[in-house]
């Protein structure tokens, strides 16, 4: 059996996963209320790595209380997490200052300077995007705004490479993390020296590499003992938490394209080819079965503000007296376009899609006679859709084109609205399967444990739940109420 542990941004969810039959087993998720971001600015976003290890732990042992099985029997586990964060540890592992994580927009001017610095055609032939807003220049922030805690770090690392070294002792990350975090030379295949030096950053700050798939680490025999785990058991997978969504649908393959819709909401193509925006509007990073000599990429389009609209919703607008449910039934009742509603899902930090601009949540064309709580719980699903959609279409522009999109049968998904949305304006299908994270770490666990002979022999037990294909009735009118919020959209971004 294999563990899969999911380091999400909401709560850390934790599967044990029986590797001959693919079956779940058990599975918990901590905490039962959503985790705190804490943000002491307007575009910060911060969360403490001992909150994530502390729920780890808890939602571990609900799993293996529920299971009641023989710890022996465990064999590895495989971590998925929150991309693109910043973990600084200090020569004694100790957490230097909290986690600046995935949606803090702090650092998207210095990423801005460094991309015009190093030169675009230069910076993006070798890393495939701009420096962005992501794990280096958050490091660059700390070394201009806080030296004194820059000059304690010994070493960096991502979310799942923290919850990792807990377990192991061992500071490491995979090419596909260092991709995340801009730090990997595609050309060089080689950590980045041209953003280290952009930034004045000592290599000896980034954690040594390990693969993706393997014997990583064992866990330290003090903490397999917390545990109540075997001291044989093994970390052998990690990946970031996009990557790892499409692994778990077993997406690994060009013109294949993943997709998730949680607190934040990406779509996932692979590629062999060497596709990147011009722009980084959508990001080019190595996927899990990625090596130099086998080219396998995720090209991602993110859109930070997805089921975290959701939630504020139903906090402020429904006063928390609506399940998502019944927000859903809610929505069902109002015609599509809602009654020309629209809503901009952008106020989780800078969009990536808008070259790392803030433009904020817009609720646009209220009709105090008109609309009602039942209009928004519709129109803010559609604006989710209509954003992956306007990013799709920069997708597009690169060569990736979706004809079938592949998601877990959870959070957003979950709503009729938001899934046949999506196929009616992309003209994709839009196929689920019954998996999510947690159990895709754990199946990459078995395949870095080596369980199994092949990536093919991985996904046993993994079934499609449901398929929606475009409604040739409800194309047309979709279209059209994505052209009316993509018109409202520009005014928006124009008027900025
Ligand atoms: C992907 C991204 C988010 C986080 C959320 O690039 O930034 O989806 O991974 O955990």
């Amino acid at each position: 059996m294999f563990l899969g542990f999911d380091i999400g941004s909401s709560s850390v969810k934790v599967s044990l996963v029986k590797a001959e039959t693919g079956e779940c087993v058990a599975t918990a998720f901590h905490p039962k209320k959503e985790m705190e971001i804490v943000a002491q600015h307007p575009g910060w976003a911060e969360q403490d790595p001992k909150m994530w290890w502390k729920y780890t732990k808890e939602a571990l042992a609900e799993v293996l209380h529920s299971a009641q099985i023989d710890a022996s029997q465990i064999k590895a586990i495989g971590i998925s997490y929150q991309m693109h964060g910043l973990v600084c540890v200090d020569a004694n592992k100790e957490v230097i200052r909290p986690a600046i994580i995935w949606c803090d927009s702090r650092a998207a001017e210095i990423g801005k300077q460094a991309f015009e610095h190093i030169g675009a055609e230069r910076c993006l032939s070798h890393m495939f995007n701009s420096p962005g807003n992501f794990t280096a220049s958050k490091l660059k922030w700390i070394k201009e705004h806080e030296p004194q805690n820059y000059e304690r770090i010994h070493k960096i690392m991502l979310p799942g490479d923290y919850i990792a070294m807990r377990l192991t002792g061992e500071i490491q990350t995979t090419i596909s993390g260092l991709s995340e975090g801009i730090l990997w030379d595609f050309k060089q295949s080689k950590v980045s020296d041209i953003v280290l030096a952009e930034y004045g950053i000592d290599s000896s700050l980034i954690a040594s590499v390990t693969d993706t798939f393997g014997i990583q680490a064992p866990i330290q025999s003090s903490v397999a003992e917390e545990l109540g785990l075997s001291k044989e058991v093994k970390v052998t997978y990690r990946a970031g938490d996009q990557p790892n969504n499409a692994l778990s649908l077993a997406v690994l393959e060009p013109g294949e394209i993943a997709t998730t819709a949680g607190t934040s909401g990406v779509v996932y193509g692979v590629s062999d080819a060497l596709q990147y925006d011009p722009k980084s509007r959508v990001n080019t990073f190595a996927h899990v079965n990625h090596s130099p000599d086998v080219v396998r990429l995720g090209v991602l389009l993110c859109i930070n503000g997805t089921g975290i609209l959701n939630s504020w919703v139903r906090r402020y607008i429904g006063q928390s007296q609506f399940s998502y449910e019944q927000m859903n039934a809610e929505a069902e009742r109002i015609p599509i376009g809602s009654s020309s509603l629209s809503v901009l899902p952008f106020g989780n930090g800078a969009e990536r899609i808008f070259e790392d601009k803030v433009v904020d949540s817009h609720f646009m064309g209220i009709d105090f006679g008109q609309h009602t709580t039942a209009h928004m719980f519709r129109a803010i699903q559609e604006g989710i859709v209509f954003s992956f959609m306007y990013g799709m279409e920069i997708m597009q522009e690169i060569g990736i084109q979706p004809h079938v999109i592949k998601a877990g049968t959870a959070n957003m998904f979950l709503s009729p609205i938001f899934r046949e949305t999506l196929a009616n304006v992309s003209g994709a299908s839009i196929e689920l399967y019954n998996t999510d994270g947690s159990i895709g770490a754990a199946r990459g666990a078995a395949v870095g444990y080596g369980y199994y002979a092949s990536f093919n022999e991985a996904f046993v037990g993994l079934h499609q739940t449901m398929c929606v294909k475009p409604n040739l009735y409800k194309v047309q009118e979709t279209k059209e109420a994505y052209e009316k919020w993509k018109q409202n959209l520009l005014q928006i971004i124009i008027n900025q």
